[in-house]
Formats: C-alpha cells, sequence, structure tokens
C-alpha cells in the first residue's frame, strides 16, 4: 500500500526534475536571464538608433562586436565601463564621424539595475 502510494509520486517528483532540467538548458543556451532583460530594453530603447548587424548605421554605429571594440575606445576603460559610460554619459566619448545625438536621459530613465541589464545583453555581441 505504501509502495503503490509513493511510487506515482516519485514519478512526479521525476518527471518534475527531468522538464525544469530541460526549461534551464532552454533558455541558458542563448542568453542570461539578465541579458534578455538587457535585450528587451534594448529593443524599446536603442534599436531605433543602433543595428546589431555588422556595418549597418542607422542614427548610431552599429554595435555588433561591441563586446570586442568597447575594450579599446578609451584607455584604461573596460568594455563593460566603457559600454556603461556610453549609456549615462553618451558625450563623454563621441564616435568619429558621427553626431553627438544619442538621448542623455538614460541615466534619469533607467534603474541600475537595467543599465547593468543593458551592459550584460550588449557585452553578448561579440
Ligand atoms: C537617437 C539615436 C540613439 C539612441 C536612441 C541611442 N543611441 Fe547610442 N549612439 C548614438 C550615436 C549617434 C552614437 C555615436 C556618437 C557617440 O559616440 O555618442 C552612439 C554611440 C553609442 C555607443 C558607443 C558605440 C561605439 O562603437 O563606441 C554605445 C555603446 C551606445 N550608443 C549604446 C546605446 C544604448 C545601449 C542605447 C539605448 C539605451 C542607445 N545607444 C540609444 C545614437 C543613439
Amino acid at each position: 500500500m505504501v509502495a503503490r502510494r509513493t511510487t506515482p509520486i516519485a514519478v512526479l517528483i521525476a518527471l518534475i526534475a527531468v522538464l525544469s532540467a530541460c526549461s534551464g538548458q532552454g533558455s541558458g543556451g542563448a542568453l542570461s536571464a539578465e541579458a534578455q532583460v538587457g535585450q528587451g530594453l534594448f529593443t524599446q530603447q536603442c534599436a531605433s538608433c543602433h543595428a546589431t548587424q555588422p556595418d549597418l548605421t542607422i542614427v548610431g554605429p552599429s554595435l555588433a562586436g561591441i563586446a570586442q571594440t568597447a575594450a579599446s575606445r578609451v584607455p584604461g576603460q573596460s568594455a563593460a565601463d566603457y559600454i556603461e559610460t556610453s549609456i549615462r554619459q553618451p558625450d563623454a566619448y563621441i564616435n568619429e564621424g558621427f553626431p553627438d545625438v544619442m538621448p542623455k536621459t538614460f541615466a534619469q530613465i533607467f534603474e541600475d539595475h537595467e543599465i547593468d541589464a543593458l551592459v550584460a545583453y550588449l557585452l553578448t555581441l561579440e
């Protein structure tokens, strides 16, 4: 009797374990949860000016490969520091050949964790 009652529960637990392992793999395959949040914000606030495919200029430069190029823009600034500064203070460094038109309001409209999420997302653009 005891065995009959516990068996379905054991099966259920095993099933839940398998299912959660699968969904974990699915979301972890491409972007972290934080980077996914950043990707959503990027689509809303940045994609009108920045492409993520190479060599496509909308208003600002394409951000394809920014995870690599960001580290070489300003001596002493890591890729993450440079990207964060670009969002909080776009006129701290102006890309040659581009107008100084990136909005200066992101530091006010985004929460700190949202800026972290954007940086995490841009760092996946290798
Ligand atoms: C109105 C258009 C516009 C919007 C919206 C915009 N940007 Fe920009 N962005 C630019 C322009 C133009 C430049 C190049 C001039 C400069 O360096 O400020 C730039 C530069 C950058 C750079 C530096 C790129 C490099 O290769 O050094 C980063 C990083 C960046 N933007 C990220 C963002 C993010 C993230 C958002 C959204 C939160 C955003 N931008 C929204 C226009 C925009």
